[in-house]
């Protein structure tokens, strides 16, 4: 990935709903001497997404926009971004889904992750269906967003072992850890580092 903006480290945004334990991951990357990004943005569709409050701890700009018009939203979204020179995006839990223009607009420099082994388990419940369907491995995916659902192209995966007494709480605990860990090393990966 190429830097654009002239700033030292591409300044990103991170879009989220919900607990936001991947965006405190990401933002105690973007703190290491290593991190090619720095957190710049956070964005959620709901004023109740826990995960906000990593942005007012560590100062971190913020806007819940709640996509019910989606046209006008993702209007809003584009000047915010461009106001604030974001170059990309990382979706961490963020459960709308962004239009093919929107996505255009970010071409290649948005990336999402995912609890599953994609193309395994698109959309959503995906722990629910790996273990209704016994499989003996679940994981997680960072991949670049296009505008088909949990379809563009993989970056890294991470492979779990699902153990006989597995249940979705347990399942989704020993996912989670490792995608805090995989999302900075696919970073790492796109810019070659
Ligand atoms: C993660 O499992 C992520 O893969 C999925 O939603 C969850 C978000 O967790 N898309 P958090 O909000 O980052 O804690």
């Amino acid at each position: 990935m190429v830097l654009s903006t002239g700033y030292n480290r591409v300044r990103t945004a991170v879009f989220i709903s919900g607990k936001g334990s991947n965006l405190k991951s990401l933002i105690k990357f973007s703190k290491n001497k290593k991190s090619p990004i720095s957190i710049n943005f956070v964005i959620s569709n709901t004023s109740k997404a826990k995960g906000l409050n990593y942005a007012e701890l560590f100062k971190i700009k913020k806007k819940v926009l709640n996509f019910k018009n989606k046209k006008l939203c993702e209007k809003k979204l584009l000047f915010i971004l461009k106001k604030n020179n974001i170059e990309m995006i990382c979706l961490a839990g963020f459960m709308k889904i962004l239009s093919k223009n929107f996505i255009e607009k970010f071409k290649g420099r948005i990336l999402n992750i995912h609890p599953s082994l994609l193309p395994k388990y698109k959309g959503l419940n995906t722990h629910k269906r790996v273990l209704k369907n016994k499989d003996k491995y679940s994981g997680c995916t960072v991949h670049f967003v296009n505008s088909r659902l949990d379809s563009g192209k993989i970056i890294l995966q991470k492979k779990v072992k699902i153990s006989k007494k597995e249940t979705m709480n347990s399942l989704a605990k020993k996912i989670l850890a490792q995608e805090h860990k995989l999302y900075p090393k696919a970073i790492l990966k796109i810019f070659n580092l």
